[in-house]
């Protein structure tokens, strides 16, 4: 290259790197489209795979049930993929007893985009996250943070077990995977820049954040701090519309007083804490369910409905909200 040219492209590349790609996310991110209707329905599950022990089975029968009213287009997990320690490997057999035998009915035969919870990172986390395992069965798909955009609904997908102080300073016998995550520090604050930088740059209607850990909870691990402290205010500010996780194995709606976030744990999908749960009585708390079940949300450019079912198929509580139809959305 001669040396004028050559120095446009540096300054050019220079300018891309520097100016513009600070303020874009790199997350990255899959298109799905939504229903002709424009709608999108979908289930959520959570700290599930125990080889359809503790009535995995069940609750994985009920989804097919009601994925099949609902006519859903994906299935999300909150993480804890895989009891008690992850995947082993790309060929533990638990990918087969805990996901692939056990979700087999025809209307959960669509993509699923999974979490990683702090039980997936004392395995291989490379083996979840592999493309190995979506060629064993396509419908898997689990990053650490992504984003799925519906054009009605975008998710953002957040990887929280690297908050979580406790994993790294008293991990007890415990052995973490955190290839891919040190420095912590580092990783942690490009994770909240990208997170922040995406939500910014979100043109949809309604914004949903999934992660693993509990932002709000009455039950067995309670908030988790680390998280309500950096991710939240991240939320608040970019007027997320609802917080997803599993980590407490039960079934909760929580609504706030300072915000509009409502915060929705789907973490029964196999075994669970009866009577694991926080005695106060605050008025925020709209469903504490402390056996197995899922939840699901069907959402329309001006509404939206969430569900909790338990094992039998019953609906354990039922929430909307609404917003106006803008003119941008005809
Ligand atoms: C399965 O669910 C039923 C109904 O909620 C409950 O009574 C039973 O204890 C559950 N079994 C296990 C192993 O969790």
């Amino acid at each position: 290259m001669s040396g004028p040219w050559n120095k446009h492209v540096l300054i050019t590349a220079y300018l891309l790197c520097v100016v513009v790609a600070p303020c874009l996310s790199e997350l990255e991110r899959f298109a799905h489209a939504p229903k002709p209707d424009g709608s999108l329905s979908f289930l959520v599950v959570g700290d599930w795979g125990r080889r359809g022990g503790y009535n995995q089975s069940k609750v994985a029968l009920q989804m097919g049930n009601v994925g099949e009213e609902l006519d859903i287009d994906f299935v999300i997990s909150t993480g804890d993929n895989f009891y008690d320690d992850g995947l082993t490997g790309v060929d533990d057999p638990a990918f087969h007893q805990s996901f692939m035998d056990i979700y087999t009915s025809p209307s959960l035969q669509k993509q699923w985009y999974n979490v990683l919870g702090n039980h997936d990172y004392r395995g291989d986390v490379e083996a979840q996250l592999s493309p190995v395992l979506r060629e064993m069965d396509s419908r898997w798909i689990c990053l650490r943070s992504f984003i799925v955009n519906t054009e009605i609904a975008e998710f953002f997908f957040v990887d929280t077990t690297p908050f979580v102080d406790k994993y790294f300073v008293e991990p007890e016998d415990h052995v973490y995977d955190w290839r891919g995550v040190l420095p912590r520090h580092q990783y942690l604050s490009n994770l909240l820049k990208d997170v922040d930088s995406a939500l910014k740059e979100s043109k949809s209607k309604w914004k949903i954040v999934v992660g693993h850990h509990t932002m709000r909870s009455v039950g067995h691990h309670g908030d988790t701090i680390e998280i309500r402290t950096q991710l939240l205010p991240i939320l608040k500010a970019n007027k997320v519309d609802l917080y997803i996780n599993g980590h407490d194995h039960c079934l909760e709606h929580i609504s706030s007083r300072d915000s509009d976030i409502q915060y929705l744990t789907s973490g029964g999908g196999s075994k669970s804490w009866k009577g694991d749960v926080d005695p106060l009585n605050h008025k925020e708390i709209k469903l504490y369910y402390d056996g197995q079940g899922f939840m699901s949300a069907q959402i329309t450019q001006t509404q939206i409905d969430v569900a909790f079912y338990d094992i039998f198929g019953n609906v354990m509580h039922k929430w909307s909200t609404y917003k106006q139809l803008l003119r941008s959305d005809a």
